[in-house]
């Protein structure tokens, strides 16, 4: 069984996902509505996150993170990586944050022998499906499967989101706009299918919800005909 996927990003009323003071506490408070058992990073967010702070030792505090416990289990998320590349190298650092039950990678029959020795030495679980690239939908699969994850909420750009839009595996996308004009040129984006090696998909969405929350954020979400999702 595929988990419920979700989209959830924040972004200047000009579109942009980067360079703008985003609300991370509301942003953060409404993921944890969620309550996912899993966070799914893409590469370039994790190395853009250590770009803007080196050491990664100060986690930022959110409600998602401190979510109280619930009965025996654990009820922390899931922290998982997709890095088939190998090139995320402060685990130990993601490590020591507080608010993660555990670390895992996906990778593919692609990744360096090395890295996954590394990740290894780690105690960092790994999902390899795929060949030069990462099998997403099975990655998911074995995620529900193997650890028991029934919704993962993704903390990527448009990379990581298109190409799991093209695998037909989101149900939901969820858009916090700020009431910001960022300018600039909107790159990285929501939606990148180019970067993501999907030139031509298109997603059609259907309108949810829209709220306004906070300091005049929107909030507006949309679900996922996943029918489209081959209309490449
Ligand atoms: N505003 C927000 O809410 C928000 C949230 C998150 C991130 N961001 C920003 O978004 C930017 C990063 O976005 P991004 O689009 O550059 O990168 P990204 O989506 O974070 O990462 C790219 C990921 O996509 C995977 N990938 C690429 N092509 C693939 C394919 N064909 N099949 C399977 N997997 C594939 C890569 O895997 P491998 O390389 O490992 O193969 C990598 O893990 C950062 O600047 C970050 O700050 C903003």
């Amino acid at each position: 069984m595929l988990p419920r996927v979700i989209l959830h990003i924040a972004t200047s009323l000009d579109g942009r996902i980067t360079n703008f003071p985003a609300d991370l506490e509301t942003y953060y408070a409404l993921a944890a509505r969620w309550n996912p058992d899993a966070i799914l990073f893409g590469s370039e967010t994790v190395l853009a996150a250590v770009r803007d702070n080196p050491s990664l030792e100060v986690p930022p505090e959110h409600e998602e993170m401190f979510r109280p416990p619930e009965g025996g289990k654990d009820p922390r998320p899931l922290l998982v990586i997709a890095d088939s590349r190998g090139r995320v190298r402060c685990w130990d650092a993601i490590r020591k944050w507080p608010y993660m039950r555990d670390l895992l990678a996906f990778c593919s029959g692609s990744t360096p022998e090395e890295y996954l020795s590394y990740l290894g030495e780690r105690k960092i679980g790994t999902i390899v499906v795929g060949t030069d690239r990462i099998d997403v939908r099975e990655a998911l699969r074995m995620l529900n499967r193997k650890y028991g994850v029934e919704t993962v909420r993704i903390d990527s750009g448009g990379t990581l989101n298109s190409v799991l839009l093209q695998a037909g595996v989101v149900d939901e996308v969820s858009v916090l706009i700020h009431p910001f004009l960022a300018g600039g040129r909107a790159k990285p984006t929501i939606f990148d299918p180019e970067k993501a090696g999907f030139p031509d998909l298109q997603v059609p969405l259907t309108h949810t919800r829209t709220e306004v929350v906070g300091n005049g954020l929107v909030w507006a979400r949309y679900t996922v005909d996943k029918s489209h999702r081959c209309k490449i």
